[in-house]
C-alpha cells in the first residue's frame, strides 16, 4: 500500500516509517520540519534499504498538499503531524490550537476531495487527564487539562462527527501512553530541541554528561516508592501497533480507538535503576518539589488492542532504556552532529 505519513520526520515518525517499510509499503512523508530534521529520512532509508518520497510541506498548507495526493495513490494516511509540549502549549494556546487543529481539519478535506477514507491519528493518553482509575481503559472519562491535551481531544471529536456524517471513513485514534527507547541500531531516535522536557531524554543527556543531574519531580506522591508512574512503551512496539492498526481500518473497521501502552506502571526510580543498569553510567539525582500538572499515576489496560489489533508491547524496561542510551551515545548531538 502507499500509505502518507505526516509529521513522518520525527520521533514516532521515522520509527513508523522503518516498521510500514519493512511490511513492503511504499511511504510518502509529509513535514515541514519544525521539530525535526531531513537527514532522520535518510536515515530511514539506510536502515530499510528502501526510499522515502519525502515532501517538505506545511500541513495546513491545502494547496501544497493536494498534488501530493494527486502524485501518489494514496491507500492510507497515519497522522502524526502536531506540536506536543505541555508546557508551550500553556503559554502560546492559540499556536497549539491554530497548528494541530487546522492542520487535522485541512488533511481531512484533502483526503476527501481524493476520497482517501482510511486514516491512523496520533492521540494521547493525556485526553484521560488525571484519571479516577488505572489501569485507564478507553471508555474512561476524559477530562485533559491543559491545551496540548484538549487538542487531541477536540481533534478526536472532529474525527468522530466526520466519521458520524459519513460512514465510509475508517478511522483509528490511538491513544500513546510513554513513548521512549529507540531503533535498535541506534541510527534513529528521539531529538528533543533544548532541554528535554521528558523523563527519558533527560536522564540520556544526564548519562552522556550534557546535563549535570536529573531533578526528581516529587517524591511523595502515594505510589510505591513516592515517585511518578507511568506506562513507558518502547518506540518499536507503537510503531508495530501502527502497522496493526492501518490492517484494521483497511478492513473497513469504523471508528476505533485504542490505547497503546504495556499495561505495566513503572516509577521515575525504576527508570533510572534501569537506565543505570543499560548505560553503566550513575544518574545523579536531586528530589525537588512536584512539576504542576503531573498526575501521581498512570498506565493503560491495552487488552482491547491486543483482543481487536492482535498486538501486544513485546519490549520491557531494560530494552527501552538499552535503546535510548545506544542511540544517545551515538548521537550525543542528535542528528545534529553527524546529519
Ligand atoms: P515530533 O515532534 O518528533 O514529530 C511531529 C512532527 O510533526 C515533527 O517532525 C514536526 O516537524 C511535524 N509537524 C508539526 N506541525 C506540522 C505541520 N503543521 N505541518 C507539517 N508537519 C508538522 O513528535 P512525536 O513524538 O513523533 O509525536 C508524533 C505525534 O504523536 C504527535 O502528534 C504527538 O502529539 C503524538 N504523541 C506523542 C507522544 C510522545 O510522548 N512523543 C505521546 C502521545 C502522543
Ligand atoms: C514522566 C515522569 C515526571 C522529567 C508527557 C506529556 C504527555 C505525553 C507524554 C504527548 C513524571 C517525571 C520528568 C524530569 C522527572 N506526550 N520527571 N524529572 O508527563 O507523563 O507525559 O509525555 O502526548 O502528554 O505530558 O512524561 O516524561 O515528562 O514525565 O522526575 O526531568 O517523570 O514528574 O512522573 P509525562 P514525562
Amino acid at each position: 500500500m502507499n500509505i502518507l505519513l505526516t509529521g513522518g520526520a520525527g520521533y514516532i515518525g521515522t520509527h513508523t516509517c522503518v516498521a510500514f517499510q519493512e511490511q513492503g509499503h511504499a511511504v510518502i512523508v509529509i513535514d515541514n520540519l519544525c521539530n525535526s530534521r531531513a537527514v532522520s529520512l535518510t536515515r530511514v532509508e539506510e536502515i530499510t534499504g528502501k526510499p522515502v518520497t519525502f515532501y517538505p510541506l506545511d500541513l495546513r498548507d491545502r494547496a501544497g498538499v493536494q498534488p501530493v495526493f494527486e502524485r501518489h495513490p494514496v491507500d492510507a494516511v497515519v497522522h502524526f503531524a502536531g506540536l506536543k509540549s505541555v508546557a508551550e502549549s500553556v503559554e502560546r494556546p492559540l499556536m497549539y490550537y491554530q497548528n494541530n487543529i487546522d492542520a487535522t481539519l485541512a488533511l481531512c478535506d484533502v483526503m476527501k476531495h481524493h476520497g482517501v477514507k482510511n486514516l491512523v491519528f496520533s492521540s494521547s493518553a493525556t485526553v484521560y487527564g488525571n484519571p479516577e482509575t488505572v489501569p485507564i481503559k478507553e471508555d474512561a472519562p476524559t477530562a485533559p487539562f491543559n491545551p496540548y491535551g484538549r487538542s487531541k481531544r477536540f481533534i478526536e471529536e472532529i474525527l468522530t462527527d466526520l466519521h458520524q456524517s459519513d460512514s465510509s471513513w475508517n478511522i483509528a485514534l490511538l491513544r500513546y501512553f510513554n513513548p521512549v527507547g529507540a531503533h535498535p541500531c541506534g541510527r534513529i531516535g528521539e531529538d528533543p530541541s533544548g532541554v528535554p522536557n521528558n523523563l527519558m531524554p533527560y536522564i540520556s543527556q544526564v548519562a552522556v554528561g550534557k546535563l549535570p543531574e536529573l531533578m526528581v519531580f516529587g517524591d511523595d506522591y502515594p505510589t510505591p516508592d513516592g515517585t511518578g508512574v507511568r506506562d513507558y512503551i518502547h518506540v518499536m512496539d507503537l510503531a508495530e501497533g501502527h502497522v496493526r492498526a492501518l490492517e484494521k481500518i483497511i478492513s473497513g473497521s469504523g471508528l476505533v480507538t485504542y490505547n497503546l501502552g504495556t499495561g505495566k506502571g513503572c516509577s521515575v526510580r525504576e527508570i533510572i535503576a534501569a537506565f543505570e543498569k543499560a548505560s553503566g553510567r550513575r544518574i545523579p539525582v536531586k528530589i525537588s518539589g512536584r512539576r504542576p500538572g503531573d498526575v501521581p499515576a498512570y498506565y493503560a489496560d491495552p487488552s482491547l488492542a491486543e483482543k481487536e489489533l492482535n498486538w501486544r508491547a513485546i519490549r520491557g524496561i531494560d530494552e527501552m532504556c538499552a535503546d535510548a542510551w545506544r542511540w544517545q551515545s551515538m548521537n550525543p548531538a542528535g542528528y545534529g552532529e553527524t546529519g
